[in-house]
């Protein structure tokens, strides 16, 4: 008899962890350092608790959102993560599919273990976004940033948080290299270049340090918006004041995040850095967030706290490495019935009713002008 599909993320990562190498199970689910950041993205959510309204006629409840002209089935997409295919060999285009047919967006990563035309043509309805490391050799970012245009991606989102990369002890113990079967194939192309070849590097840490640019600025960022007419994400941003930077510098979104706890291990927890950020930004441009999303009532907070919608990394991987393109797509149901469940509870029948006044602040003193209205 078929083993019952799992009721939610948690399992799907116990599955996952069961049929995937110690190796690749560490580099999805591991961090930097001490886990710190991993471990409190998680445990901020339950900081906030929700204050249900009663008696709200609740017997429709309606989850769809729009982003950038995209509308959503509900405020949850997909976060650009590298190598899909340590986790199935089915690979991003099972992820692409899964997107397509839930109708959420996946960001397809620069790192990623197929080429992004290949993901393209595995799923042309979906809505896919680029995420953008900018290598030190600019021609190969500007070459990525026109295939990406013609390959029919929507945005960029370029990734802020990694000059270098986060000290992962688990790969470092694991001495984790990519297996042969797994490379970063929007790079191919240009392995004449020096710029990209993997196989060079004996770590991924010497990849990052050897080829990516840790000299980028806010000028970067202008010189990023001269080169396409896509609109452009700043990703891993925690300040309200690199915020407000991004705004001025014509940035048309921004993604709250700390890469999972991947890079800087005791930066601030992202739906603890989210309610500053939003009041920086006003309304202006979408604000997305991401770390530590593993129910429906995690979204259900973000966007109370102002977030357009979420991102979710680990989960979808888990959804992935379990059961392929059905995984990916299952794990978007059930965090889509999940956040659907806590609306009703909730008292509430559309995405725009979710406001800050359904939130308190638990468990910790409220700090100073958090202090949201009553509903
Ligand atoms: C990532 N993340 C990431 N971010 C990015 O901009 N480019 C990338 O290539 C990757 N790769 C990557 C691989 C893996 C295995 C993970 C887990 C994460 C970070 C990702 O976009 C996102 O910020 C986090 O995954 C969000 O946290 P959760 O949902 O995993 O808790």
């Amino acid at each position: 008899m078929a083993s019952p599909s799992p009721t939610n993320v948690r399992e799907f990562q116990a599955i996952a962890k069961g049929r995937m190498t110690q190796a690749a199970y560490d580099y999805y689910a591991g961090a930097a350092n001490d886990e710190l950041t991993l471990a409190e993205n998680e445990r901020a959510y339950t900081r906030w608790a929700i204050v249900h309204r009663v008696l709200a006629g609740v017997d429709a409840v309606d989850t769809t959102t729009t982003l950038l002209g995209t509308p959503l089935p509900c405020p949850v997409i997909l976060a650009p993560t590298a190598f899909h295919r340590l986790g199935h060999p089915d690979g991003e285009p099972a992820t692409a599919r899964a997107a397509a047919a839930f109708g959420t967006i996946l960001c397809v990563s620069t790192i990623a273990s197929t080429s992004l035309e290949d993901v393209a043509a595995a799923a042309p309805d979906a809505t896919r976004w680029f995420q953008l490391y900018v290598y030190r050799d600019r021609e190969v970012t500007r070459d990525l940033i026109a295939r990406a245009e013609a390959a029919g991606y929507r945005a960029l989102v370029l990734t802020v948080d990694t000059p270098r990369l986060g000290r992962r002890e688990r790969d470092l113990r694991n001495r984790f290299v990519l297996p042969d079967d797994v490379q970063i194939r929007n790079l191919e192309r240009y392995a004449q270049r020096d710029a990209t070849r993997w196989q060079d590097s004996s770590t991924f840490n010497e990849y990052v340090h050897r080829l990516l640019d840790a000299s980028l600025t806010w000028e970067s960022v202008d010189w990023l918006s001269s080169v396409t007419k896509l609109p452009l994400f700043i990703k891993g941003v925690a300040s309200p004041v690199d915020a407000a930077l991004a705004l001025q510098h014509g940035a048309d979104g921004i993604v709250v995040s700390n890469h999972g706890g991947r890079q800087l291990d005791g930066s601030i927890a992202t739906v603890d850095a989210l309610p500053g950020i939003v009041d920086e930004v006003e309304g202006r441009v979408p604000v997305l967030v991401d770390g530590g999303v593993r129910r429906g009532t995690d979204v259900f907070k973000a966007l109370a706290l102002g977030a357009t919608a979420v991102q979710i990394g680990r989960p979808y991987l888990w959804g992935l490495a379990a059961e392929g393109e059905a995984g990916v797509r299952r794990v978007l149901e059930l965090l889509r019935d999940e956040f659907e469940l806590a609306m009703a509870l909730a008292g509430v029948r559309s995405v725009p009713e979710i406001t800050r006044g359904f939130l308190r602040r638990v468990g910790h003193s409220e700090p100073p002008g958090t202090a949201p209205a009553a509903p």
